[in-house]
C-alpha cells in the first residue's frame, strides 16, 4: 500500500515546554481505512483536524473502538527513540481480534509511525520526564444501526508530546481498593485496550477522585478478593523481599511496561513472581511489616509509586521510596533505556532515522 503525505500549509508553535498530558497535538496524523472485501487502502499522513462522522457510525453507538499507547524520547544529541513499538501494534492486532476488528499490518503501521515521527521529529521534547505519547487507534466508522460487527473501519495514529501522566508527577500515589464496582470478569474484554473498558471504569475513578484519590485498585469481578490492575496501570507489590503481580488470566491488560519490568527485574536478580494476589494477603503483609512498596507500570505512568492504598477502613502507607528502592531502580533503568542515557541490553528500542 502507498501512504501519501499531505503537507499542512501552516505549522503550529511548539511549546517551550510541556507539563500536560494528553492536551496538545501536534501538526499530523496518520489515518487510513478499512472497507470489508477491499481491506485498508487509502493511508496517508495529513494535517491534524477535526473527522467527520456520520452521525450513525457503529463506533458512536456501540463503541467498536480499541486503542494504542506508546512514546517516543529524544535525547540531547537530537536522536529519536522508540521504544517497544512492535510490540504494541502486536497488541492493537489482539485488541482487534477480540471486539471483531481487522487486523493492521505491522510492518505497514511501523513504517507509518517511523514517517510521521520523522515529519514531526521537532514536537518531540527531551526535558526530564516528557516524551511524545503516541497514541494509535481504531474505530467502526460504518454508518449502520444494526448490531453487528462493522464493515467499515478508520485506523489513526495521533501525536501528543507530553509530560508525567499525573498531575503530581513523579510524586506517590494515593489508591483505593475498590470493593463494589468490577472492570472486567472472565471471558470479558478485560485484557483488550477497548474502549469499553475505560468508560467501564470512569464512575468508581471520578467518585474515588471526590474522596481524594488519584485512580481505583480493581479486585477481580467474581470475588472481589484478588488484586486485578489499576485501569491506566498494572500493579506490582514488594513483599518481603519479592515483586509480586497478578497473572495475565485474561481480565487484565497485558502491559508492555510490566513485561519490560518482570524482564527487568530477573536481569537485576530481585525475585519476580506472577499470581493471584488477594487483598488479605496484602493487608496482613502490611501488618507484619512486609509490605516494602507499590508501583504501577504502564506507558503513561512509566514506574509509578504508591503512596497510599486504602482498603475499606484499612489504610496502608507506604513512604520509602529511597533512591534505592526497587521502584526508583526500575524507573532510572526503563527510563534511561528509553531515552538512550543507558544502554539497552534487551533490545527493545528503535532508533527514529
Ligand atoms: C497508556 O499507558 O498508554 C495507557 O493506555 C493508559 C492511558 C489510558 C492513559
Amino acid at each position: 500500500m502507498q501512504l501519501t503525505i499531505e503537507k499542512a500549509a501552516v505549522l503550529k508553535e511548539v511549546p517551550m515546554e510541556v507539563k500536560s498530558f494528553g492536551k496538545i497535538f501536534t501538526d499530523y496524523m496518520f489515518v487510513m481505512d478499512y472497507t470489508e472485501g477491499e481491506g485498508w487502502h487509502d493511508a496517508k499522513i495529513t494535517p491534524y483536524s477535526a473527522v467527520p462522522f456520520d452521525p450513525a457510525a457503529c463506533v458512536l453507538h456501540y463503541g467498536q473502538g480499541i486503542f494504542e499507547g506508546l512514546k517516543a524520547y529524544k535525547n540531547s544529541d537530537g536522536t529519536i527513540r522508540l521504544f517497544r513499538p512492535r510490540a504494541n501494534f502486536e497488541r492493537l492486532n489482539r485488541s482487534a481480534k477480540r471486539v471483531c476488528m481487522p487486523e493492521v499490518d505491522v510492518d505497514f503501521v511501523m513504517k507509518a509511525l517511523i514517517e510521521l515521527i520523522k515529519l514531526e521529529a521537532r514536537w518531540v521534547p527531551s526535558a526530564p520526564d516528557t516524551s511524545l505519547y503516541i497514541r494509535p487507534f481504531m474505530v467502526a466508522s460504518e454508518a449502520y444501526l444494526g448490531v453487528r460487527a462493522a464493515q467499515q473501519y478508520k485506523f489513526f495514529i495521533i501525536l501528543s508530546p507530553s509530560g508525567p501522566y499525573y498531575a503530581k508527577g513523579l510524586e506517590p500515589v494515593d489508591i483505593i481498593v475498590e470493593d463494589y464496582y468490577v472492570r472486567a470478569v472472565r471471558g470479558g474484554l478485560g485484557e483488550a485496550k477497548t474502549l469499553a473498558n475505560y468508560a467501564a471504569s470512569l464512575q468508581a475513578g471520578e467518585e474515588a477522585k471526590l474522596k481524594g484519590y488519584s485512580q481505583v485498585l480493581w479486585l477481580d469481578g467474581v470475588e472481589k478478593k484478588y488484586i486485578e490492575e489499576v485501569g491506566t496501570m498494572n500493579i506490582m507489590f514488594k513483599i518481603d523481599g519479592k515483586v509480586i503481580t497478578p497473572p495475565l488470566t485474561g481480565t487484565i491488560l497485558p502491559g508492555i511496561t510490566r513485561d519490560s519490568v518482570i524482564q527487568m527485574l530477573k536481569h537485576m536478580n530481585i525475585p519476580v513472581e506472577e499470581y493471584r494476589l488477594s487483598i488479605d494477603e496484602v493487608v496482613k503483609s502490611y501488618e507484619a511489616g512486609k509490605l516494602e512498596e507499590i508501583f504501577g507500570t504502564g506507558t503513561a505512568a512509566v514506574i509509578s509509586p504508591v503512596g497510599k492504598l486504602v482498603y475499606q477502613d484499612k489504610e496502608m502507607t507506604i513512604d520509602h521510596y529511597a533512591e534505592d528502592s526497587v521502584s526508583m531502580r526500575l524507573y532510572k533503568e526503563l527510563t534511561g533505556i528509553q531515552t538512550g542515557k543507558i544502554a539497552d541490553p534487551f533490545g527493545w528500542v528503535t532508533i527514529v532515522e
